[in-house]
């Protein structure tokens, strides 16, 4: 009991009595998982992040259940002017990364991220560590779009990347994997009899070449060749399998991983909204064919438990109270957008001064994102405003593209507690559809300059989707204000909810405020 209690502390996804893993193997918006093995032995996830900075984050395990976020692969969004969220109103709403790859060259010590970025170009960035520094190395050039790719290093150390969506294509790159020596058609979606195929895998297993793929939706296809260049044989490895979580789509894109002791694992993700997209776990064995196939769990579709793949090692926690110590931000944070470097600076607690002048939380800069953990995830900021400035507003948000928020407004000398719902952007467009309502208001205690804000949501696919938002002077006791707010359960943005630190004028900057403290639990 105790040793169980101990690891459910460390991560909800482990039962140690049973020994056994829950999925999704993390409740949180980590999608277009690829999954590789790194020198040291530990599996390393690369995920996408789209407009968010740093982008394609990596998370590190040492068992393929625990895992904690170590880095990004682009550490500054440098695709075009809308990723800074500039006056004159660009901005890159679901762009960046997505459906990228990664992996280690053992023959340079070298990590490659590869991904096609908006507007359609495939970019390389390259590092000795996970951790970083990343670089950006190369680019392929215009309509040289990598769309869903996926990389492979040969045993002989060629570098081969597979990608399209519905001609799919292998390209093997010069040796210094920085650009393209030769491309080939590979096989077609009209093979399989679907109009476009996504989330392409390249693996070298035992001599023969596999690539993984899917149909949006529902089906997993596994290919296999003697040769990288063709020609393929298909088989259906997942079809319209039940989802491991109550209102989550059937899991169907995602990596193959084998562990050190020779067991395979297909590591994918279920559409989950509002949440977000969630990493689920499953065994795989191998058919005489040589073909893989999906072990179904008890449910009779992906399991939402199965025997743990390797002994459990704890990994650091995904949720807890950050004081900003140091001088930089850890892993869990991301921008929305690039930040402005100039407006915010770490030193035992966030300074944020306000980076923009407009009224559109989706215009101004240095929002600061963290993803939200778990079916009923809690945020909490400790805010110090009295540096805030005539007009600024700053608070804690539910933030996607359509968002709520509960913050402090200041107008002239009266500084008001506000609620406001319904910062509305459109799913796919990224314009600006509705700036928010105020639905409820509290006055501030007289000379108060510091209070605690919180958001609590049901993020669950089948739940309430309900968020609250509430503040407190003492950071016990906590009132509501204004009704709950309905979250927005759609999947075109791409991604789920996150907590959002914002500060932003709406008369002029010079103002600032200075978090304390974050909890996300
Ligand atoms: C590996 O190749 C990359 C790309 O050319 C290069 O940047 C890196 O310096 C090489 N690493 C080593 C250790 O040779
Ligand atoms: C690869 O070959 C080894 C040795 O023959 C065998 O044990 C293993 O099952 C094979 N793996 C796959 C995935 O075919
Ligand atoms: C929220 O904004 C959208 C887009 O403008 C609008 O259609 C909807 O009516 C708004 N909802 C509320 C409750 O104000
Ligand atoms: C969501 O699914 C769970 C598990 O099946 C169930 O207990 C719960 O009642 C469902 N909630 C709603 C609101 O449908
Ligand atoms: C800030 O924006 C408001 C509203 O658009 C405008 O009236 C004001 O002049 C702007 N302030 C500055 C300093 O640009």
């Amino acid at each position: 009991m105790f040793v169980r209690r101990l690891l459910v502390l460390g991560n909800l996804a482990i039962s140690a009595v049973a020994q056994k893993f829950s999925n999704p193997i993390i409740y949180s918006d980590y999608p277009d998982n690829d999954v590789s093995v790194g020198p040291d032995g530990a599996f390393y996830f690369s995920a996408s992040n789209f407009h968010y900075s740093p982008g394609a984050p990596i998370l590190r395990s040492l068992d393929l259940v625990n895992w904690e976020p170590v880095g990004h692969s682009v550490p500054r969004l440098n695709f075009g002017a809308g990723y800074d969220l500039p006056t004159t109103g660009e901005r890159s709403y679901r762009g960046g990364t997505w459906a990228s790859s990664l992996r280690y060259r053992k023959s340079n010590k070298t990590w490659y991220w590869i991904g096609c970025v908006n507007f359609w170009q495939t970019w390389v960035y390259t590092a000795s560590s996970p951790e970083g520094p990343w670089s950006n190395r190369a680019n392929f050039g215009d309509n040289n779009c990598f769309y869903d790719n996926g990389i492979l290093i040969d045993d002989d150390n060629t570098m081969y990347v597979v990608y399209g969506s519905g001609q799919v294509k292998v390209s093997q790159l010069a040796a210094d994997g920085l650009s393209v020596v030769k491309t080939q058609d590979v096989f077609n979606a009209a093979n399989v009899g679907v109009d476009s195929i996504e989330g392409n895998r390249m693996y070298k297993i035992n001599g023969t070449y596999y690539v993984l793929n899917d149909k949006p939706g529902g089906t997993t296809f596994i290919w296999k060749s003697k040769s990288p260049w063709g020609p393929y044989q298909v088989k259906e490895l997942v079809k319209d399998v039940k989802s491991p979580v109550e209102g989550g789509n059937s899991p169907h894109q995602g990596s193959l991983i084998q562990t050190a002791d020779g067991k395979w694992y297909f590591m994918s993700f279920t559409w989950a909204y509002p949440s977000g997209r969630l990493p689920v776990l499953a065994p795989i064995t191998w058919g005489s064919d040589g073909f893989p196939v999906f072990v179904n769990g008890d449910n009779g579709g992906w399991g939402k438990t199965y025997p743990l793949p390797l002994p459990a090692k704890s990994a650091k926690p995904l949720t807890g109270t950050y004081r900003f110590e140091g001088s930089s931000l850890g892993p869990t944070f991301e921008w929305n957008h690039n930040p402005d470097t100039s407006k915010f600076f770490v030193n035992n607690g966030l300074t944020l001064q306000t980076a923009s002048n407009t009224t559109d939380i989706y215009s101004a800069r240095n929002t600061l994102t963290h993803r939200v953990f778990g079916e009923y995830p809690v945020g909490t900021l400790e805010l110090d405003f009295t540096a805030m400035a005539d007009g600024d507003r700053t608070g804690l948000a539910a933030f996607r593209d359509r968002s709520a928020y509960i913050g402090i407004h200041r107008e002239g000398n009266a500084y008001t507690i506000a609620a406001v719902h319904n910062m509305t952007i459109d799913e796919t467009a990224g314009n600006t559809l509705d700036f928010g309502r105020t639905v409820g208001t509290a006055q501030l205690r007289q000379g108060v300059r510091k209070i605690w804000l919180r958001t609590k949501m049901d993020v669950r696919p089948n739940g309430s989707r309900e968020a609250s938002f509430l503040y407190s002077y003492d950071g016990n006791t906590y009132t509501q204000l204004g009704a709950t707010y309905k979250l927005f359960d759609s999947w075109g943005f791409f991604l789920g909810y996150r907590f959002g630190i914002f500060n932003f004028a709406t008369k002029g900057l010079g103002g600032s405020v200075k978090v304390n403290s974050f909890t996300s639990a």
